[in-house]
């Protein structure tokens, strides 16, 4: 146990000095456990002013969110009580899915290259109509309706 220990802070100090891009898979990892997730794994920042909620609508003004406009670009928002993680998968198609893993409630990464969501938790990749495409999770993510309009994307929370 002690030396499984000792192999975990050495591992994670490794990391932390060559500021390698983790992309943890493992169950109990000590990097993501410990509360402290490496900046890769996070979503960007949302640009000031780049989104509003009314009526249990998010909306998010693309204009003034250029990374999620761009193809492949991704952002997660929490509003109305809910979080969402918005992707941006091929040209004027935006998908939004509760931004809780069906496994443990992770928060996900937007890997556009791979084609799939990435829970930061244990893993699980769902594709980009959510479905489950590795475990450990085994239920598809609840989707927000979203609609494109004009400059505005609309996702309903409800
Ligand atoms: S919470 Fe475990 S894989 Fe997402």
């Amino acid at each position: 146990m002690r030396k499984e220990r000792e192999m975990n802070i050495e591992r994670r100090a490794f990391l932390q000095k060559s500021g390698a891009t983790v992309a943890c898979a493992c169950l109990g990892c000590p990097i993501i456990t410990e509360g402290k997730m490496p900046s890769a794994l996070m979503a960007p920042p949302n640009p000031p002013g780049s989104f509003r909620v009314e009526d249990n609508k998010l909306i998010i003004d693309l204009g003034k969110h250029p990374k999620l406009k761009e193809e492949g670009g991704w952002a997660s928002f929490e509003a109305a009580g809910r979080k969402a993680v918005v992707i941006h998968p091929a040209t004027n198609e935006y998908k939004a899915f509760e931004n809780k893993c069906t496994h443990q409630g992770g928060t996900f990464t937007y890997r556009h290259k791979d084609g799939f969501m990435q829970c930061v938790l244990h893993g699980s990749r769902f594709d980009t109509k959510g479905q489950v495409v590795r475990g450990p999770a085994a239920l598809p993510l609840p989707e927000f309706k979203a609609a494109l309009d004009k400059e505005q994307l609309i996702v309903n929370l409800s």
